[in-house]
């Protein structure tokens, strides 16, 4: 097959982890017959350097006409760290799920068998957890209305959903249920916000077109705290932009380190792959991050495009590298720390 995947490195250690993920796929291109064509392009304050803009034209035009996309990270501290920017790194990413049209964000955690005893919950309440976060991304409280008021102290965001939103994503959440434990649950806060009761309203409406799927309704509040507890409880969880935000960082704890945890973004035509952990800029240059996130998010890709054999070769590998200690310093716990390109190097050659 011949793959065209547009390559969006970011900011801080983006650069880093990016590349051995593209090590990693040009094995796999290797080892089974097929051509990547990578296309590099500028993204958030690196964009932003060079162009002003953190999700410049150009940068749309490669990732609309590429097959995927595959993103490293995004973010820079010394935008954080000055509330008056008016450009930051991040709409950069906003800008690109919108206009990509990537409304769902599957994000899958599960356990990797070599390192339940590094997770700080039981073994015995983690291990064989397989769930997947469906987060909505293109509309909530990241894209509603914003703003200050005129009296120069008060700030305002706005979390509004319109019923399509809502549909489309449990489409995709119901879908996903009937080929794995036919478990949907739809997490909120209709207790409270009117959004969240159409989202309640819309799911329920939706049950009766898959009657072998068993739905479950909580609060988000009860579920940050029975994620960790029981997370085997849970299947397919479907929940609004910032909820799914705050819940995927959580469920990276049942892994054992966000650098492991690998997303796909998708809604529309072209689908993009991105490991869930920030830019991590205290690390960046060092050669210390973590690549099996972003690495794993290309297993991610590969099954997409419905090579599935080469997306289980990556994920055998990356199970071997961490049954044999071949781990960056995050994992390493007093034992060796290897480079972020050692690790990288290690995979693709055992590919
Ligand atoms: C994520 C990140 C982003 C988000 C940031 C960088 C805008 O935290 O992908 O989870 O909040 O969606
Ligand atoms: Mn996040």
């Amino acid at each position: 097959m011949k793959l065209n995947i547009a390559l969006l490195a970011g900011d801080g250690i983006g650069p880093e982890v990016i590349d051995q993920a593209v090590k990693v796929s040009n094995a796999i291109a290797k080892k089974f017959n097929h051509e990547i064509s990578w296309s590099p392009a500028l993204t958030g304050a690196a964009a932003i350097d060079a162009v002003g803009e953190p999700y410049p034209d150009e940068t749309h035009e490669v990732c609309a006409s590429a097959d995927a996309v595959l993103f490293g990270a995004i973010g820079h501290p010394r935008f954080d760290n000055d509330p008056s920017a008016k450009v930051r790194p991040e709409q950069g990413l906003l800008k690109m799920r919108q206009k990509l049209g990537l409304f769902a964000n599957v994000r899958p955690t599960f356990t990797f068998p070599s390192l339940i005893d590094k997770s700080p919950l039981k073994r015995e309440r983690i291990e064989g957890t397989d769930l997947i976060i469906l987060r909505e991304l293109t509309g909530g409280i990241y894209f509603g209305e914003r703003g200050r008021k005129d009296d120069g102290n008060t700030a305002f965001d706005t979390m509004t959903y319109q019923r399509f939103e809502i549909e489309r994503l449990a489409k995709k959440g119901f879908e996903m249920a009937l080929k794995r434990s036919k478990k949907l649950c739809c997490v909120d806060k209709a207790n409270v916000l009117e959004s969240s009761r159409l989202w309640r309203e819309t799911v329920q409406a939706m049950e009766k077109d898959y009657p072998e799927v068993e739905v479950s309704y909580e609060f988000i509040d009860a579920v940050a705290m029975r994620l960790v507890q029981w997370p085997k409880d849970y299947d397919v969880i479907i929940t609004a932009n910032l909820f799914g935000d705050i819940l995927t960082d959580e469920a990276s704890v049942i892994a054992g380190s966000m650098g492991l945890m690998p997303s796909s973004s998708v809604g529309s035509k072209v689908s993009l792959y991105e490991p869930i952990h920030g830019s991590y800029p205290q690390a960046a240059g060092k050669d210390i991050a973590n690549p099996l996130a972003t690495v794993l998010s290309a297993a991610m890709l590969f099954e997409d495009m419905d090579l599935n054999a080469e997306a289980q070769a990556i994920r055998d590998v990356v199970n071997k590298s961490l049954a044999e200690g071949i781990v960056t310093e995050d994992l390493a716990e007093g034992g060796k720390a290897y480079k972020t390109s050692e690790v990288g190097d290690w995979l693709a050659k055992n590919i």
